[in-house]
């Protein structure tokens, strides 16, 4: 029986030693498993005791219990101590490099026809132009009827549009900036010179339609507006966005509400004017639509057409913006795909 506990009390010295040698946590696991583990030296006592007389059972076993203890508590001592120490041997190797430039945030940007509307109207502002604003959901009135044409008018059918019935009436989605003309004469006298940027609605859709798209309406009106003002001014507009001398061409046209109407060419940006795809090799590109306001439009909002004159014009965003940055497909614009807004 001394045999068996100065045995035990070897094992407990031998793994003792064994653990405080041990480098690795699969070393400390291999002691473990030799001395005190299930199947361990310290194990094989205590499964050896059962033939022995109580007495000694249980001095054999105590001594067996206490060792297997103390080497459990030097197991996990020595387990914490390996742990920290590869800790402190990682975080040396995991050097910081304070030199390397951060991670930036991409920063997000203006969308290409936002800014285009947003540098159309700064450019009329510096003309002298004020804005103005007005409602997507738009009165039939101010929308058509005002801006002399009326319900049962064949204009109606180059702007359809999406109508709605409200309580209070005919309201349609605007299918032109132009009513923003009627708002603003109903609330000042002239001199009147204002630019008005907004969302449209039309019912259309190809590569150069989409059924909302942006206008910027522009109008003076005073006791001696001309069109060779508004052809001036459009020089200089066209000189101010594209950067360079553009010649201008005025096309008779037709609008309800202006009277002579013209559509405006700019040469084109892309050839220069000897003639492309983009132009339809005619040398000029289409970019508003424009006149001197009709006598009848002021009637609806009471100025004297005998003491007053003025011009109108609107712009679509789109097309200037399609000029500008040589983009061959108006959908682009509203698919939203970051790889195409991201290159302007
Ligand atoms: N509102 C017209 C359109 O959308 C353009 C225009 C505006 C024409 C002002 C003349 C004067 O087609």
């Amino acid at each position: 029986m001394t045999e068996a506990i100065d045995r035990v009390g070897e094992l407990a010295g031998e793994g003792l030693r064994a653990l405080s040698g041990a480098k690795t946590e699969s070393d400390l696991l291999e002691v473990k498993g030799r001395y005190f583990g299930k199947k361990g030296a310290v194990s094989a006592i205590l499964s050896g005791i059962s033939s022995l007389s109580v007495e000694e059972r249980k001095r054999v076993g105590g001594a067996a219990n206490e060792a297997r203890t103390r080497l459990e508590a030097a197991f996990e001592a020595r387990l914490a101590e390996i742990r920290e120490k590869d800790r402190i041997a990682r975080e040396g190797a995991e050097t910081v490099d304070v030199t390397l430039p951060g991670r930036a945030l991409d920063a997000g940007h203006r969308h290409p026809i936002s800014r285009t509307m947003a540098d159309i109207v700064s450019i009329f502002g510096r003309l002298g132009f004020s804005v103005r604003g007005g409602p997507e959901i738009e009165k039939d009135y101010y929308n058509f009827e005002a801006l002399n044409i009326p319900k049962d008018h064949p204009a109606r059918d180059m702007q359809d549009t999406f109508y709605m019935d409200w309580p209070e009436g005919d309201l349609v989605l605007r299918t032109h900036t132009s009513p923003i003309q009627i708002r603003t004469m109903e609330g000042m006298r002239p001199p009147v010179r204002v630019i008005a940027p907004g969302t449209v609605y039309r019912c259309d859709s190809d590569i150069t339609h989409s059924p909302m798209f942006h206008q910027v309406e522009g109008f003076a009106v005073d006791t001696d507006v001309t069109m060779s003002d508004l052809k001036g001014l459009l020089t200089e507009f066209c000189r101010m966005m594209f950067g360079k001398d553009l010649p201008l061409r005025f096309r008779p046209s037709y609008f309800p509400f202006t009277e002579p109407s013209a559509e405006v060419d700019i040469r084109c940006v892309i050839c220069g004017g000897s003639g492309c795809r983009v132009c339809g090799n005619s040398g000029w590109l289409e970019i508003l639509g424009s006149g001197m306001i009709d006598p009848a439009v002021f009637g609806f909002v009471g100025y004297d057409p005998e003491r007053y004159t003025g011009f109108a014009f609107g712009m679509g965003v789109e097309r200037i913006a399609m000029l500008r940055h040589g983009v061959n497909d108006i959908r682009l614009f509203f698919e939203n795909d970051i790889r195409f807004l991201s290159q302007f």
